[in-house]
């Protein structure tokens, strides 16, 4: 069960006719959204599809010690942060997964190689254009590994393509090289990906993946409450309150956050307006940033993100942990409000794959609407292409 309580801690700040005055108009921004031609990800998944990714994923735990993804962004942020948050913390049993692409650090690809050198790995490499730099990168170096210990026909089962199903270098690879792929299709940008092979093929080495596109799928009750949570940021944006900071109170959903900074960020962050996203993992960030967020600077308001109960008892003084560790969060929002600065709340009643993937649906939907309110295409990012441009030029390409 999920919760959300935009209300309580922000009502000082918004007015009730303003406020109505917007969620009047959800019918016709309900209709912009279904008439848009980014919304693939509101389609249902193929069956076929999902049966190919399981099998795909059983062949790759039977043959391979551990598959390496390869992507950034919208091609990576959503299976690494639901994995993030079921996988445990110690002694971890799943199958291995690693994360690459992301970075140009030659620190962090220089270990990479010594890890895997002895090790008999897959690679998903995860692009939609099939050019960005650091997937490319990482692409390039895992691959000449490979190569110096595979024939060119055995390389073929170790390289699974994910990308655009017509363009990109990509695509022409799987074609030269009849290496197993899958499409991000047409009408689904980077960060609405999660259901889509980009984020269930990772996620199927660990997770039962029926269950997965069900609870998303069920996230489409959440609708009313999507766009009311849209209105409720759009009406504190108004105000002035231009930093939304996600709060979570589990170190494992910080990678949730960071899926959450860049659906937000870069779906709203246009046209010189949008809401600045920002995170904190609490209680530890509130002995660093819980001071400017009291007193500082009033241009903020928190979403916090709760979860009543959790399988793990731990009693301090005939309390459970997670309870003292929910009455911090009230205490704090509470606190926060206080110093004027207004608090959402959503609340899972466990961290189970049914709440965290009705939860992916709802924001995605959420950011969706919001983009629209802010006036906004929500599904491109031509802010991202500005620094692309310079380095293509730096690097003489
Ligand atoms: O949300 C987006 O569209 C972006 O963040 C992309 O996912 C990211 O830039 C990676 O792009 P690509 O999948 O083309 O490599």
């Amino acid at each position: 069960m999920i919760r959300f309580d935009f209300k309580t801690y922000t009502r000082e700040f918004i007015k009730e006719e303003e406020y109505n005055y917007l969620y009047s108009k959800k019918d016709n921004y309900i209709k912009m959204l279904q008439n848009s031609p980014m919304t693939g990800w509101m389609r249902p998944i193929e069956k076929e599809l999902v049966e190919d990714i399981k099998q795909t994923a059983f062949q790759i735990k039977k043959d391979f010690d551990c598959l390496v993804v390869i992507g950034i962004g919208g091609s990576f942020l959503g299976s690494y942060a639901f994995h993030n948050i079921f996988k445990r913390y110690f002694n971890d049993t799943s199958f291995e997964v690693i994360y690459a692409g992301t970075t140009l650090s030659s620190k962090y690809l220089d270990e990479l190689l010594n890890y895997l050198r002895n090790k008999n790995f897959c690679i998903n490499v995860i692009s939609k254009s099939g050019t960005t730099l650091e997937t490319t990168i990482t692409y390039k170096v895992l691959k000449d590994l490979l190569k110096r210990k595979y024939t060119k026909e055995e390389l073929k089962k170790h390289i699974i393509i994910t990308t655009d199903k017509q363009v990109g270098t990509l695509r022409e690879e799987v074609k030269e090289e009849q290496y197993k792929s899958f499409v991000i299709p047409e009408d689904i940008g980077g960060r609405y990906s999660f259901m889509t092979p980009a984020h269930l093929l990772p996620l199927a080495l660990n997770y039962p993946i029926e269950e997965i596109v069900d609870g998303y799928y069920d996230g489409k009750r959440l609708i009313d409450l999507a766009f009311e949570y849209a209105v409720t940021r759009r009406v504190l944006y108004s105000k002035r309150k231009y930093v939304e900071n996600f709060c979570v109170y589990e170190e494992c959903l910080s990678p949730f956050t960071e899926w959450l900074k860049q659906l937000f960020g870069e779906t709203e962050g246009k046209n010189g307006v949008g809401i600045f996203p920002t995170s904190c993992v609490h209680t530890r960030d509130l002995h660093s940033l819980g001071q400017f967020i009291q007193e500082g600077n009033k241009i903020i308001f928190e979403t916090f993100i709760k979860v009543d109960n959790s399988d793990n008892y731990i009693d301090y003084k005939g309390k459970d942990l997670q309870e003292i560790n929910n009455i911090v969060l009230d205490s704090v929002a509470k606190a926060h409000y206080q110093g004027g600065v207004p608090c959402l709340e959503i609340e899972m009643s466990e961290l189970s794959i049914e709440n965290v993937t009705a939860l992916i649906y709802f924001f995605m939907l959420s950011a969706a609407f919001s983009g629209l309110l802010f006036g906004a295409n929500p599904f491109d990012q031509p802010g991202v292409e500005v620094y692309k441009k310079e380095v293509r030029e730096a690097l003489g390409k």
